[in-house]
């Protein structure tokens, strides 16, 4: 089923997320869900507080990426209970978008490895350091689940030039091709 997706300014997506806790009823739904929403979005990554709920389940599908990064290809994972335990200190500058902030593209500096713990699909829990393009999107995405956005992480100037985009985006003037559910 495909969800609305909450754009900028939605309070949800300025909660820190909360794990997750044995008992949930329909994690592998609530996955498809994700799965299909992103998809029909084109996204490589959505968390959960885009689809309205403050829990730490994110999807990622790098599988589009798989002409340049022949490693992605059939990567499609989902990141259950995830955090950050450390981050390498080297790091790039990518310009990136967000489901959430439909239109917008900025160049925002992350590390290059880090290292996470999380549970996959089947509630195995991995440690593991990520690295490259890989740990660009874990980081994006897990940003959500601490209640950030990536324009949170772009320089004042640039914010200050876009400002009047973010302004208009929370009183849900914006196009985009996709179902979202905008602030009130
Ligand atoms: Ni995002």
């Amino acid at each position: 089923m495909i969800l609305p997706i909450y754009t900028f300014g939605q309070p949800v997506l300025r909660k820190v997320a909360e794990d997750i806790t044995p008992d949930f009823q329909n994690l592998k739904e609530l996955i498809e869900n994700m799965y299909e929403t992103m998809s029909h979005a084109d996204g490589i990554g959505l968390a959960a507080p885009q689809i309205g709920l403050p829990i730490r389940v994110v999807v990622i599908d790098l599988d589009v990426l798989s002409e340049d990064f022949p490693e992605y290809k059939g990567f499609r994972h989902a990141f259950i209970n995830g955090h950050i335990v450390e981050t390498g200190d080297e790091t790039d500058l990518l310009e990136e978008g967000c489901l959430s902030l439909p239109g917008i593209h900025e160049s925002v500096r992350r590390a290059r490895k880090i290292h996470v713990k999380y549970l996959d699909e089947n509630l195995e829990p991995h440690d593991e350091w990520v690295e490259g393009y890989l740990a660009r999107v874990i980081q994006h995405e897990f940003d959500h689940l601490e209640g950030h956005v990536f324009v949170d992480r772009i320089g004042s100037l640039r914010k200050q030039m876009i400002k009047s985009k973010l302004v208009n985006m929370m009183k849900g003037n914006f196009r985009c091709s996709y179902k979202v559910k905008i602030p009130r």
